[in-house]
């Protein structure tokens, strides 16, 4: 793997851009210049589509639109952004990518995730090459929040981050080549350490 995309994915809260920016800086280190990004955003015209995604009530748009809406966000982000850092030889590191749509929106009703494989397949049509899923409990990622967040996903609820978690875990048994689970329970250097080993023997 020479030029790996990296993802971390995870239910809001479970510290996910703390190990982006700990895995940026062991690539740095090795003085290798990463790609560091986001989704929703990572491009322009990404961050203003999360600009849509994010403000207003909850009820703005159907879980349809919705998918939709993370879909053209996604393919710009990897036009602009993602495969023209690959081309030029730099790894990718990307918080959250097409796994978030799988779990979020699929798990809005089984029959949606149906409609964002179509649409990922049309669309994006490509995976990365190593997924970290941070696991944690959701009541526990809750009462980590310092800031409460003020935006259309913020009362989704203990129940439904819960269904996330739940998604999250039976997506790294469908994808076992690529997803590997971390516990992200423990402190953030002990996951740190969890991701860098990882990377070691997948990324020699
Ligand atoms: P994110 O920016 O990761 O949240 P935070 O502000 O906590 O860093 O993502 C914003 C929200 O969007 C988050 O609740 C997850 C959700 N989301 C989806 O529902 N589907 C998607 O495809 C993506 C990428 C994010």
């Amino acid at each position: 793997m020479s030029t790996p995309f990296i993802t971390f994915e995870g239910i809001d809260g479970a510290g996910k851009s703390t190990q982006v920016q700990s895995l940026a800086r062991l690539f740095r280190k090795m003085n290798r210049d990463p790609l560091v990004t986001r989704e929703p955003g990572g491009s322009a015209g990404a961050e203003d589509i999360r600009r849509l995604l994010v403000a207003g009530d909850q009820g703005r748009w159907s879980v349809e639109t919705e998918i939709l809406l993370f879909t053209a966000a996604r393919r710009d982000h990897l036009e602009r952004s993602i495969q023209p850092a690959l081309k030029a030889g730099r790894t990718v590191i990307s918080d959250r990518f097409a796994d978030s749509t799988r779990v979020y929106q699929g798990a809005a009703r089984a029959s949606t995730r149906r409609v964002v494989d179509r649409l990922h397949s049309l669309m994006i049509g490509r995976e990365p090459d190593l997924t970290f899923i941070i696991d944690l409990d959701p009541a526990i990622a809750l009462s980590r929040r310092r800031v409460p967040r003020a935006d259309r996903f913020e009362n989704m609820g203990l129940d439904f981050q819960k269904a996330v978690r739940t998604g999250f875990l039976a997506l790294a048994e469908e994808f076992p080549d690529r997803c590997v689970v971390v516990n992200g329970d423990d402190s953030p250097e002990k996951v740190a350490t969890d991701v860098s080993d990882v990377i070691g023997e997948r990324c020699p």
